[in-house]
Formats: C-alpha cells, sequence, structure tokens
C-alpha cells in the first residue's frame, strides 16, 4: 500500500502518542479520574486529589516550613516550585489506606533506636496474566510511628505495575501532599531491583534503582522525625480477577537494616494481614528474605 504524506504523519504522530504513554514518567496521570467534577490519581496513598499529587524530578529535596507549605527544589534539573498549604489535601488524610495493604510484614525498631538505612533487592514477579487497569505496589518502607516530628511520614521505593512495570520514590504526606519521582522503566520479570530509605541527621533519601543503574531519587527534611517501623508490602488497587496478580512469587532479599548507632539489626518480622486472597501469602524465609506469593495452588 502506498501511504501519501499526510497518512504518513498521522502514523507518525499516532507512534509518538503511543511512545509517549508507554513511557510517561508518572504513570498515575495516565489514568485521571473525575469524581463529582474533581480530578484523581491513583498513587500508593489511595485515591488522591491531582492537585495534592507532585511529579518531581529525581533528585528534588523536599522542604516543610512552618507556615504549611513545601518548597521543591532541584538545582541541578533548574527545578523549584513552591506548594501552597492546601486544606483540600490536608483534608484528605491519604496514610490512612491500610485495606489496600494486601500483605504486609513490618517490625517495630527496638525502644529508643531509629532508622540510619533500610535496603533490599526487589525480585520482579512474572507480569500479571491479565491487565484490566489493576495497580500493583511493591515496596519496603518505613514511618516515624512514635509521633515525632510535624507529622506522619512515609518513604518508600515503590515497584508498581500499572499496564507495566516501572519504579519510583514516593513520599506521603507532608500536609496532605504526596511527592514522586520519575519512573525508571526498563525492568522486566526476574530482574533484582535495588530499592533503599536512608536516613541522617538532616535528611531522609529514598532510592529507586533498575539492574542497569539507572536512579531516581528524592530528599527530604527529616524535621526531627525518627523513624521508628520498616515494612514490607503488596498494596493493590482495582484487581477484577485473579489472573491481574502476577503468578508465583515476588522477593525482596538482602534486606539490610542499620540503625541510628550504625548497628545492623536484625528484623523480628510481624505478619499483619495473613493469607489473602487468590491464594496470597508472604512467607518470611529469614530475617533478610520475605516472598509474597499468589496464584499458586495451596500445597
Ligand atoms: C528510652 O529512653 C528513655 C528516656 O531517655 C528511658 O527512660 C528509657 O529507659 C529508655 N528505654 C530503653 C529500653 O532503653
Ligand atoms: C546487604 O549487605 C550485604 C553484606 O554487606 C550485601 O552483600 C548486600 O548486597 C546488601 N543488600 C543490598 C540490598 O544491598
Ligand atoms: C529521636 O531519637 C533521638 C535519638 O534516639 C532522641 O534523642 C530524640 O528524643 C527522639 N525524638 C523524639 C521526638 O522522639
Ligand atoms: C545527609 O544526606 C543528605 C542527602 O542524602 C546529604 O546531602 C547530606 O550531606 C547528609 N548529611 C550528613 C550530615 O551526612
Ligand atoms: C478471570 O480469569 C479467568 C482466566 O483468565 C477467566 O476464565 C475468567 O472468566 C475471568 N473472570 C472474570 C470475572 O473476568
Amino acid at each position: 500500500m502506498k501511504i501519501n504524506s499526510s497518512q504518513n504523519l498521522l502514523l507518525g504522530l499516532i507512534l509518538i502518542a503511543s511512545v509517549v504513554t508507554a513511557q510517561s514518567l508518572h504513570p498515575h496521570d495516565d489514568e485521571i479520574k473525575i469524581i463529582d467534577g474533581e480530578q484523581y490519581v491513583q498513587t500508593p496513598f489511595g485515591l488522591m486529589l491531582r492537585e495534592c499529587v507532585h511529579n518531581v524530578p529525581s533528585g528534588t529535596h523536599i522542604q516543610e516550613s512552618e507556615d504549611g507549605s513545601i518548597f521543591l527544589t532541584n538545582d541541578e534539573k533548574n527545578f523549584a516550585k513552591r506548594v501552597q498549604k492546601s486544606e483540600k489535601c490536608q483534608k484528605a488524610d491519604p496514610t490512612k489506606k491500610p485495606e489496600q495493604w494486601i500483605d504486609n510484614n513490618g517490625w517495630d525498631l527496638p525502644a529508643n533506636k531509629s532508622l540510619s538505612k533500610f535496603e533490599a533487592y526487589y525480585y520482579v514477579p512474572n507480569t500479571p496474566r491479565t491487565t484490566h487497569d489493576q495497580w500493583l505496589y511493591y515496596f519496603i518502607g518505613s514511618q516515624n510511628n512514635d509521633g515525632s516530628g510535624p507529622q506522619l511520614s512515609i518513604i518508600q521505593p515503590v515497584l508498581s505495575y500499572y499496564k507495566g512495570w516501572y519504579f519510583q520514590s514516593w513520599n506521603c504526606c507532608p500536609d496532605g501532599q504526596a511527592i514522586n519521582s520519575p519512573s525508571i522503566f526498563n525492568i522486566t520479570p526476574h530482574d533484582q531491583v535495588y530499592g533503599s530509605v536512608q536516613v541522617n541527621k538532616t535528611s531522609v533519601n529514598i532510592l529507586s534503582q533498575n539492574k542497569f543503574g539507572e536512579q531516581s531519587s528524592l530528599t527530604i527534611d527529616r524535621n526531627g522525625r525518627n523513624f521508628t517501623w520498616i515494612d514490607a508490602t503488596l498494596e493493590i488497587y482495582d484487581i477484577s480477577n485473579c489472573t491481574d496478580y502476577p503468578k508465583g512469587r515476588m522477593t525482596f532479599s538482602q534486606m539490610n537494616v542499620t540503625l541510628n548507632n550504625e548497628m545492623s539489626a536484625i528484623p523480628q518480622w510481624k505478619d499483619y494481614t495473613g493469607p489473602s486472597e487468590c491464594n496470597g501469602k508472604m512467607v518470611v524465609e529469614d530475617p533478610q528474605t520475605i516472598s509474597i506469593f499468589h496464584n499458586l495452588l495451596q500445597e
């Protein structure tokens, strides 16, 4: 078939559009939901008002000021944004969505200790057999569950599946705002990708890295927070069939925990969720290795 130039142009545009869609750095923006006239997007903290979710370049520094506004700055990427305090975002309180954490193990650090570093390799599971717009979020993370600092902060490198695999650093929710770094792609089943959260006197760093060393990170002012709880979790949204889960295992391995006294710690994991749907289970293979299974027949 002979293609004339306008058809050619059209093909070109379609191609560009589909490339952009597949490589969207912030895939939650690919599916905006309108509820009561407001735009919402899916995040690891539930469905959030789009205006409370901030897409920032890798390496961006998050600073909270006392008046409730947030500064997002990244000198290297020539990026700066001031997010004004927003009653609307504060009201949403998106940190309370534990029922979506379908598989969750956690550990309270020893008394009077806080986290210095938590790192893991994530074994990327099989791609789900069916895609019904489901969202899967696999992460290690930490929270200041002791009430230290201005408010609860969740820090997570999140291996995500939404029509494809990608890896992003997320922080929620200073003043009700969620901040995410660009997605890292080039992730395929059975890869080992690397995630870490690291806390020093002044800052918190969240790093997501694929097997090729491509990274996406966020840095956050520590603001007096002591990170006292760590977890390993699968969180899900919009699953409509068991085949929307990967078949077989996902594994967090070689997990290392370092406390603020620079001593390494052996976590005593607690399973908060037990067996889950579609033959779901979490297995603590040893203190440094946790696997999440779905869709395997019960032995
Ligand atoms: C923790 O610190 C408090 C205050 O300094 C002290 O009273 C308590 O004994 C400490 N607990 C442990 C287990 O060290
Ligand atoms: C955990 O520490 C061990 C020993 O230092 C190291 O070999 C391993 O790579 C570390 N795990 C991660 C995820 O980096
Ligand atoms: C945070 O931890 C440090 C060191 O353990 C301690 O001195 C401080 O009191 C803690 N802060 C809060 C708010 O608990
Ligand atoms: C703490 O970490 C931040 C970012 O990860 C780094 O820029 C800073 O130099 C570190 N501060 C100290 C005291 O090590
Ligand atoms: C779920 O998936 C199975 C296997 O692909 C299929 O047979 C079944 O019809 C699906 N059910 C629904 C409700 O989509």
